[in-house]
């Protein structure tokens, strides 16, 4: 009987070397603002030192930390994969999300710190709730006068329509633009981006009915006037959603006295900035 042919072997030792030589080369330094809320005290700086690879998330050292050296050390992940938007922070004094920064952009030293104009809970978790609270005033849902759509089946839209506010479906609400406007840190009051881009996503919907009913409540002193176009929360949104330009859209219809008549404009080329 013929011996069998041997089977090739991986080598295995080969691609542990590779990856070896590829991980964990950079030595990097997390500052961490610590604070909690219920021991009370000052909120401090905590340095920790983690070896990480260059394509490392900032996300992924947190969890070094977290997993290998402190278990105290909290703070709000969820997806990893920027879209469920609960790991927004400063990190070098910029709103970002931590699963979509990479080590190798920010360095060896990295400071990391809560959202600013939330109340701390502990560490980098801040207190959502005024900011949720903020979103549900605008009535972030459809409204619709048909309790049955004119057909029976669908309350259908032209391609236009759908594209007048594709750009604003796009917030998964990590609240890196409302914490980065320096209106909001003047007045806590000051509905905040956030809140008016996902009211823009329902006034220039063309199936909604409750676009007037909108623009009354952001036509308010804490409404979309305090917008002073920084243009702070369109560089801080991880989605690029053009912020500034759809707070102008609505403060527009605002003055128009209605978001029905506004004319569909189609933006070619490159990403507009706004
Ligand atoms: S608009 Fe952008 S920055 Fe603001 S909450 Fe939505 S995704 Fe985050
Ligand atoms: S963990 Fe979900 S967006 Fe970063």
């Amino acid at each position: 009987m013929a011996a069998p042919t041997p089977r090739p072997r991986r080598d295995t030792m080969g691609a542990a070397a590779t990856r070896a030589a590829n991980t964990f080369n950079q030595r990097i330094t997390l500052r961490i603002l610590r604070y909690d809320a219920e021991t009370g005290g000052k909120p401090e700086y905590r340095e920790y030192t983690v070896d990480a690879d260059p394509t490392d998330r900032v996300l992924d050292a947190l969890n070094t930390v977290k997993w290998y050296q402190d278990g105290t050390l909290t703070y709000r992940r969820s997806c990893a994969h920027g879209i469920c938007g609960s790991d927004a922070m400063r990190i070098n004094g910029v709103n970002r999300l931590a699963c979509k920064v990479l080590i190798r952009d920010v360095g060896n030293h990295v400071t990391i710190e809560p959202l600013m104009g939330f109340r701390v809970l502990k560490d980098l978790v801040v207190d959502m709730e005024p900011f949720f609270a903020q979103y549900r005033s605008v009535l972030p849902f459809l409204v619709s006068d048909a309790a049955v759509p004119p057909d029976g089946r669908e309350r259908i839209q032209s391609v236009d329509d759908r594209e007048r506010f594709d750009d604003t479906t796009k917030c998964i609400l990590c609240a890196a633009c409302t914490t980065s406007c320096p209106s909001f840190w003047a007045d806590e009051n000051f509905v905040g981006p956030a809140a008016i881009v996902n009211a823009h996503r329902f006034i220039f919907d063309s199936r909604d009915d409750a676009a007037d009913e909108r623009l009354e409540i952001l036509n308010d002193r804490e409404g979309v006037w305090r917008c002073r176009t920084i243009f702070n929360c369109t560089e801080a949104c991880p989605r690029e959603i053009r912020i500034t330009k759809a707070i102008g859209e609505v403060k527009k219809a605002i003055l128009k006295g209605s978001a029905r008549a506004e004319p569909i404009r189609h933006v070619t080329g490159a990403h507009a900035h706004g």
